[in-house]
């Protein structure tokens, strides 16, 4: 199997509710939600891939980094490669059906294994959905981790639990799901969380805790206040709200202000090694990708996720050569200049 095959197939597969696109933009699938679009007029999904896009890389070639070494610490885990699945719930039921909750989640988490790495899995109205994800997760020893919506605490601490049972890595919440109205209308009511609400989560478990959506420096070092181990800079693939500002932009302010404190990732229009790269120049310490897992997939299954990973990871590799990057703690802002 080969990248291309990869993405006609998953073109076929998903019916019209993907194009797969040349370039993964947002343009095409504008106010697709559900569906793989941004919200309403999907500015905040195409802010992150075009802001990531006026990054520009310095090329260098005179030094010794000839075999850069790309391992990654995620909470005591080894990962080959700083790129983890990002968690994506109801592709099955929006996306017209080719794969089962089931089989996208196994495809998922064990692809990326395969390629050195973990995946997250996520949550939704339907609690089926994490509770599926645990058990492939249990297949795999806990490899792997667990983002719950911000219900209510007592539902949330309940389900963190589960996770607990299995061995997960860590635990987190997808925070920015706060305003999904859709939710309440499905039972399962979400809302925004005080620091005082997220350290009841925190102090309930062992695990180390993420918490993704977040946005602002202010809200980063909240986040380091309430005890959490790790962010997710992300907008949700700008899929909660319009004209977000892209996660390329905020990254920077949000390092200077926690990084060495809090594990800072990072996710929204990574689309290459290259912009795996850039993030971490931007100051993450390793990325997730969302829609291109999508694509591995629907046009692959297992073999298609870890082959996305993998030509990321090569990709990633040659920028490191070309950069002077001998590890991942070597690249900085200095080997990129930002046009923006
Ligand atoms: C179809 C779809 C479903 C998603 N479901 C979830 C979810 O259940 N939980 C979550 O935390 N994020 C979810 N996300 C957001 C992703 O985890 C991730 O933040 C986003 O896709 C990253 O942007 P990218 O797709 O441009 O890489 C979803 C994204 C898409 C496209």
């Amino acid at each position: 199997m080969d990248l291309k095959e990869i993405r006609n197939i998953a073109r076929e597969n998903l019916k019209g509710y993907c194009r797969v696109c040349p370039i993964c933009n947002g343009l095409a699938c504008a106010g697709e939600v559900p569906g793989m679009g941004g919200h309403l007029t999907g500015s905040s999904f195409k802010s992150n891939v075009e802001d990531l896009s006026k990054v520009k890389i310095k090329l260098k070639t005179i030094h010794d980094a000839k075999k850069p070494d790309l391992k990654f610490n995620f909470f005591n885990t080894q990962l080959e490669v700083p790129i983890i699945s990002a968690p994506i719930t109801g592709t099955s039921f929006n996306m017209g059906n080719a794969l089962t909750e089931e089989k996208y989640i196994s495809s998922v988490v064990n692809g990326s294994i395969d390629a050195g790495t973990i995946a997250m899995i996520g949550d939704s109205a339907n609690p089926t959905f994490y509770e599926t994800g645990l058990e492939i997760l249990k297949e795999v020893n806990g490899k792997g981790v667990g983002i719950l919506k911000p219900k209510e605490n007592s539902i949330v601490i309940e389900s963190i639990k589960k996770a607990e049972n299995i061995n997960t890595i860590a635990a987190g919440m997808d925070i920015d799901g706060a305003g999904l109205i859709t939710m309440a209308l499905q039972g399962a009511p979400v809302s925004p969380k005080t620091v005082d609400e997220l350290k009841e989560i925190i102090h309930s478990t062992n695990l180390p805790f993420i918490l993704k959506g977040i946005m602002t420096k202010d809200e980063a070092i909240l986040a380091v206040e309430a005890g959490a181990k790790a962010i997710v800079v992300s907008n949700h693939g700008g899929r909660v709200l319009d004209h977000t500002q892209s996660t390329a932009k905020v990254l920077p302010e949000i390092a200077e202000a926690v990084k060495g404190k809090i594990m800072i990732l990072v996710d929204g229009g990574v689309r290459s090694g290259i912009d795996v790269f850039k993030m971490i120049a931007l100051g993450a310490d390793a990325v997730l990708i969302g829609r291109p897992i999508v694509f591995g997939a629907y046009g692959g299954y297992r073999e298609g996720v870890s082959l996305i990973i993998e030509n990321m990871k090569n990709q990633l590799i040659q920028t490191m050569i070309l950069t002077g990057a001998k590890n991942l703690n070597s690249i900085d802002n200095s080997m990129i200049s930002i046009e923006w």
